[in-house]
């Protein structure tokens, strides 16, 4: 199948890094972060060729799939203790993802897997199918759709809404707070104090909201069967001495929609754009798209993604001094208590492990295991999660006359941070 639009140009990067962190450790870091945002695969060559496991001051950033294998199942050493200090405060307690190898992880993790069931795809396709659908038909006779504002982000505060159980005051509320959360969890680099503020203010709203809705569901009755996620959480009767409580059912219920909302909106941006890239990718595509086995759509959209992975690096600390990559030629020392990127969208780049990697193939093994991370914290929503990015965009290609339009209007628009706003797409056969 077609090869890659390729980005893959500059090189150098490794010289240009050591020159510029000799002269002032922060330059070089600067232009990493740069070049990790704008330059990541032609840097991620470059580094797994020369440097696979690259020591700054700040951090180490691993490149080679073997290595962020390790980094991301050793839970052990490299953990998720940086996570703790921006989500916990922001909803009142301790979540899944914050902690390693306790039993609230042990056990609430067991427990969300349970009522986030495989078996509930089919109901999740459904409901974003016909969300979908409804925003389509409006935005056909304009001839293009903001792919973001009409189209992924209703599609997913629908889902949280109709199928975790989570509508907030209204959608725009709820996706505000899901954004200054997640923009403290994870954008936050510079530790911007007006940022972690609007990340407390909006957790006190959400969490202050959730209790309300669960006191109100209470007082009715909680749902009758096959209702949300958040009744069935209501409903789960659990011994005394595992803690299981009202607050741990409203954090759990507001680790749905932190998991989710910024995750698929930015993850359908992305595969979208790359298969629009790609004339012969999205005719095969939307060949696939019409088939009721939604099998070989699947691979087209984990292949889009891995071409342009919303979340290119994940972030652990390492808790004691480790050796990483022992005894290959990449081994190398990684200091107690400094952050490790994990890079897996260079790991998925990594022709030792993958085939061709450089071609849009449609026959590789599944690669949800990568965007949904991977190791003890591996997502645990990742089959409604994967059925809506792959529902909501099979009805975007499903549409005739789908296609990019020309910068500046058809760019991916961010107006603050890494989170897509705006994406303006051509539908049907006007001049969109
Ligand atoms: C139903 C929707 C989703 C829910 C409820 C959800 C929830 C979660 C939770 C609670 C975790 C932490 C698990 C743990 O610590 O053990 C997690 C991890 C993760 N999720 Fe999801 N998620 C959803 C959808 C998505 C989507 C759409 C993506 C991106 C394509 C995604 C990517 C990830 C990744 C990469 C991790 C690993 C994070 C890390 O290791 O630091 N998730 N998810």
């Amino acid at each position: 199948m077609g090869d890659a639009p390729q980005h893959l140009t500059a090189g150098g990067y490794l010289d240009r890094y050591e020159t510029a962190a000799e002269r002032d450790p922060l330059q070089g870091l600067g232009l990493l972060a740069g070049w990790l945002r704008a330059e990541w695969r032609s840097l991620f060559a470059e580094l797994r060729a020369r440097r696979p496991i690259l020591r700054t001051p700040a951090f180490t950033l691993v490149t080679r799939f073997p290595d962020v294998a390790e980094v991301l199942q050793n839970g052990d050493v490299f953990t998720v203790s940086g996570y703790a200090s921006r989500l916990e405060p922001a909803v009142g307690g301790p979540v899944m993802l914050t902690r390693d190898g306790t039993s609230l992880n042990w056990r609430e993790k067991g427990l969300m897997q349970v009522m986030l069931p495989p078996e509930d795809v089919p109901r999740v396709r459904a409901l974003v199918a016909r969300t979908a659908d409804r925003a389509l038909d409006a935005a056909v006779p304009r001839g293009r759709i903001d792919a973001v504002g009409e189209l992924f982000r209703p599609v997913c505060t629908t889902v949280c809404a109709e199928y975790f159980g989570l509508s907030g005051p209204d959608p725009g509320t709820l996706a505000r707070w899901s954004r200054a959360i997640m923009t403290d969890a994870t954008a936050n680099l510079v530790d911007d104090p007006a940022i972690h503020a609007a990340s407390l203010a909006a957790g006190r709203q959400m969490m202050d909201h959730l209790r309300g809705e669960l006191d109100g569901r209470r007082a009715e009755g909680t749902a009758a069967p096959g209702g949300d996620v958040f009744a069935r959480l209501l409903r789960t009767v659990l011994p005394d001495e595992l803690a299981w409580d009202d607050d741990r059912i409203t954090i759990n219920v507001a680790g749905l929609l932190l998991g989710f909302l910024e995750n698929g909106v930015g993850s359908m941006t992305h595969l979208v754009r790359q298969l629009l890239l790609r004339p012969e990718v999205l005719r095969t595509a939307v060949l696939a798209a019409s088939d009721r086995d939604t099998a070989e759509f699947d691979r087209h959209v984990w292949e889009a993604l891995r071409f342009d992975p919303f979340l290119k690096v994940i972030i652990r600390v390492c808790a004691r001094e480790y050796v990483l990559a022992a005894g290959t030629p990449r081994e190398t020392l990684v200091p107690a208590g400094t952050p490790v990127l994990a890079a897996v969208a260079s790991a998925m780049f990594d022709e030792t492990a993958v085939p061709e990697p450089d071609r849009f193939r449609t026959d590789r093994p599944p690669h949800p295991g990568w965007h949904f991370g991977h190791g003890p914290h591996a997502c645990v929503g990742v089959h409604p999660g994967a059925a809506v990015i792959s529902e909501a965009v099979r009805r975007l290609v499903l549409r005739p006359g789908l296609r990019l339009l020309d910068p500046p209007e058809g760019a991916v628009v961010r107006d603050r941070d890494v989170f897509p706003d705006r994406f303006w797409l051509g539908l049907g056969d006007g001049e969109g």
